[in-house]
């Protein structure tokens, strides 16, 4: 075995280190030399040679196997930094620039939502998050990322993929702590027989609501969460916001970049984590691809008292985009599509000259080709708001604030 010794230039996309090459090598960071064996382009066990000022002991124990983190070698300043950098490098590969605000870094333990893998083994099953780079899956004695609830429910999910999966198959549990309870969402498992279906229901008083494939076990007690002056049920596996914290941050710089706007739209609305807080003062028009996710919304809001009126449509906004002369009555947007972004609507917006606009992004690329449609049609860039909820990963979430100062006035 040789072994060969690099230095890491800069981290990449997926929080690997990079060496000259490239040579890729997990767990190190920028400045640190490091030994190790190279297999292909990667040294998949490296030695630190000189670690880095940034470089802390990770608080978990299963971090080197478990591929749930991949940053935990960092410190939280040098993790903040490295995303707001990476923001920083998108908008500039458009000659963009902006103030990027201090990240606003959810706290350890905080994940309400998390989607977990089991598999049966000879002796009984594993439950976790599948291992670095690989399909074993990395049984938990400790987890810093799930909200304790959640982690307090793995001798369950033991117990239901001892029932319920396969030595061949993963199953999936797409975990979701509401305010009255956790809803579970298993697909990859069994069919949905007889027996299981008569033997799942025990597991009623440590879980709200159980969803297996498409069919509902159960649903007594629905899980529902605050949003505004709202009580919304999301359906199963519905997306949210990963942490209260994160979804707070966001709403937070949403509000004020909307701030002086009367007539809203909310386009990729989800089940209404921007639009209903927005409704409590001003009218809001809710678009969104999935028809569950609005009838979950439309649902909450007919049951809320004191919100301005709340419209939806669904729409797929990628093949749909609502056009300029019709965006032309709203004077303010938020806009969250997914990571592929939304150029098509974006210039719409940018041809409606809506005067303000929330950006909100998982995918600081595609964020700033967004915002450069924009600013080449007059916007300004105001700020952008860094908002790390998946702690101790590479992904990248962010809200920004742009207007039209000809018609803000600011
Ligand atoms: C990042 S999520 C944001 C949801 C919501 N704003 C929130 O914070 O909970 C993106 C949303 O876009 C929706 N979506 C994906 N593709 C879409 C499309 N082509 N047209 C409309 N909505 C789409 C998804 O269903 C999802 O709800």
């Amino acid at each position: 075995m040789t072994e060969t010794t690099v230095t890491i230039d800069r981290l990449g996309h997926r929080g690997d280190g990079i060496a000259p090459g490239p040579v890729f090598v997990p767990l190190t960071l920028p400045g640190e030399v490091v030994a190790g064996e190279i297999t292909g382009d990667r040294i998949e066990v490296p030695k630190i040679v000189t670690p880095s000022p940034d470089r802390v002991r990770p608080p978990c124990t299963h971090f080197k196997t478990c591929g749930g983190c991949a940053l935990m070698q960092a410190s939280d300043d040098f993790v903040a930094g490295w995303k707001a950098g990476v923001i920083a490098t998108a908008l500039a590969a458009h000659d963009l620039t902006a103030p990027i605000r201090p990240t606003a870094t959810s706290p350890a333990r905080a994940r309400r939502r998390a989607t977990l893998s089991g598999r049966r083994t000879k002796k009984g099953a594993l439950v976790g998050f599948h291992a670095r780079r690989s399909d074993t899956i990395v049984p938990l004695t400790e987890c810093h990322l799930l909200a304790p609830p959640l982690f307090a429910l793995l001798p369950v999910l033991v117990e239901i993929t001892q029932l319920g999966g396969s030595r061949s198959a993963t199953l999936s549990f797409a975990l979701t702590l509401s305010e009255t309870g956790i809803d579970c969402a298993v697909t990859g498992g069994k069919p949905l027989d007889g027996p299981l279906r008569a033997a799942l229901p025990r597991f009623r008083d440590r879980i709200a609501r159980l969803t297996w494939g498409d069919e509902p076990v159960y649903a007594e007690a629905a899980p529902t969460l605050t949003m505004g002056k709202a009580r919304v049920t999301p359906p199963p596996g519905a997306f949210l916001q990963a942490t209260a914290e994160g979804e707070a941050a966001l709403r937070a710089a949403v509000t004020e970049a909307l701030a002086g706007a009367t007539r809203l739209a909310d386009l990729f609305a989800g089940c209404g984590t921007f639009a209903l807080p927005l409704a409590g003062a001003v009218p809001v028009h809710a678009v969104e691809g999935d028809a569950t996710l609005l009838a979950a919304l439309g649902h909450a809001t007919r049951h809320a008292q004191g919100l301005r009126p709340v419209t939806t449509e669904v729409r797929d906004l990628f093949r749909n985009p609502i056009l300029a002369e019709d965006l032309s009555r709203f004077d303010g947007i938020v806009i969250d599509p997914p990571r592929a972004g939304a150029e098509a609507q974006t210039a719409q917006i940018a041809k409606a000259q809506v005067p303000r606009i929330a950006m909100v992004s998982c995918n600081p690329v595609t964020f700033a080709r967004d915002a450069a449609l924009l600013t080449a049609a007059g916007y300004r860039l105001n700020w952008v708001q860094p908002v790390d909820q998946f702690r101790w990963s590479p992904h990248v979430e962010l809200a920004a604030s742009l207007s039209l100062p000809h018609l803000t006035g600011e």
